[in-house]
């Protein structure tokens, strides 16, 4: 039979990276080894108890049976209004300016459909999380990298966009604290990010999905504090990340009502918003008790000290993240990006993700996860010291 024919927007894309990975772990798995992932960013930690507690009694109630609203339930939307104001002193309206999502991966993936014609560009991160890219192509769009360089900061320099793309942009993804380098963002550089979006009339997605894993007791900044964010970003954050509830899959988007409900037209004609029992419990993690959170902060920060000082005596040069549970770690000279990540899973079983999967300035970068605990991170190092570093 003659295989069917694809359309383009799939045949040409590569295969999603952590599927990729899945791929390579499943085949380690077969031949017996025992796997250390320090692959995808998914908490090993447990979601905390009141909150499954919250989702347990929400279940036995059949009027969350039904489909949800679009946009949210009024409380999951209250709270993180509430949230927001009580985090980054940001006033937001429950009604114009917060959607929820399931996940921030599904908004995300969502949004070129709503700002992007075909052949406009969208500004996107280089190292960046592989969604902004494969979003901007499935709506028809040009996708403009914008490196992310050590020697910066990891922050894009604005002054290099040549003129006649920002003419053309449209739209501009940033994230920060970012995935996978780990840089954190300042004020004054999400204040020359607006004033970007807008001279040139960019809709400013900021992925915010990491702004509470942070250490040494400093707080990232949300985008929305600065005056006169509103005319024109929208901000996403998950709830996955937050309250070890990446399998739950509940995130919202805020802040530009026009941009918010754009992203809700396509996306009433796509899904039918997050089940109600998600919502339930998302408001309780949301409003709840907050110490178990300040307390996975301190569980992560161990890790980081244990896995810096082990990579540096192993000779890496890497570097202590101010956020995020990611160490964005230079290759060791004579391997590429991909070629190291399959020597540390073939020589090690130590599992890891490959700098250029998140794009060609990736490239020279290994990227690993502070998601798993201290006994396995220094078993880890260990394999990596007892490691020969030749092909
Ligand atoms: C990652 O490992 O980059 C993230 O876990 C992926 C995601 O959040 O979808």
């Amino acid at each position: 039979m003659t295989p069917l024919e694809k359309a383009h927007r799939i045949r040409e894309l590569p295969p999603y990276l952590f599927a990729k990975i899945d791929q390579m772990k499943e085949e380690m798995k077969q031949k017996g080894a025992d796997l250390i992932d320090l692959g995808i960013g998914d908490p090993d930690l447990p979601t905390f108890p009141h909150i499954i507690a919250a989702l347990k009694e929400a279940a036995q109630d059949p009027r969350n049976h039904r489909y949800p609203s679009y946009s949210g339930m009024r409380e999951f939307r209250e709270a993180v209004a509430t949230w927001y104001h009580k985090r980054f002193n940001v006033s937001l309206d429950p009604s114009t300016e917060v959607v929820s999502l399931i996940g921030s991966k599904e908004g995300i993936a969502h949004l070129p459909l709503a700002f992007i014609n075909p052949h406009d560009i969208a500004l996107v991160p280089d190292p960046g999380y592989p969604v902004y890219n494969t979003a901007t192509l499935f709506a028809g769009g040009i996708p403009y990298f914008m490196p992310l360089r050590k020697e910066n900061n990891f922050l894009p320099d604005f002054s290099i966009i040549p003129e006649a793309i920002l003419r053309k942009a449209k739209l501009i993804f940033l994230n920060y604290p970012n995935n996978p380098t780990a840089a954190v963002a300042s004020r004054s550089f999400f204040k020359e990010a607006v004033e970007l979006a807008h001279r040139y009339h960019l809709v400013l997605c900021h992925d915010a999905a990491y702004t509470e894993l942070y250490f040494d007791n400093v707080p990232p900044p949300s985008m929305l504090e600065i005056p006169g964010a509103k005319d024109s970003t929208i901000e996403f954050h998950s709830l996955s990340k937050t309250y070890n509830m990446t399998g739950w899959r509940i995130a919202f988007a805020v802040g530009n009502a026009d941009i918010i409900s754009s992203l809700g037209q396509v996306k009433t004609n796509i899904d039918s918003g997050v089940a109600q029992t998600i919502q339930v419990a998302g408001t309780t993690a949301l409003c709840g008790d907050q110490t178990p959170v300040t307390e996975m902060r301190r569980i992560y920060q161990e890790r980081r000290d244990l896995l810096v000082q082990g990579l540096k005596e192993a000779g890496f040069e890497v570097e202590a993240p101010h956020a995020t549970f990611y160490l964005w770690v230079t290759t060791p000279s004579g391997f590429t990006s991909s070629e190291f990540t399959a020597h540390l899973l073939t020589k090690a079983a130590v599992v890891t993700t490959p700098g250029n999967g998140f794009g060609p300035s990736g490239e020279g970068y290994i990227r690993m996860t502070l998601t798993v605990d201290k006994e396995r991170i220094a078993e880890a190092v260990e394999r990596i010291k007892q490691m020969d570093f030749s092909h």
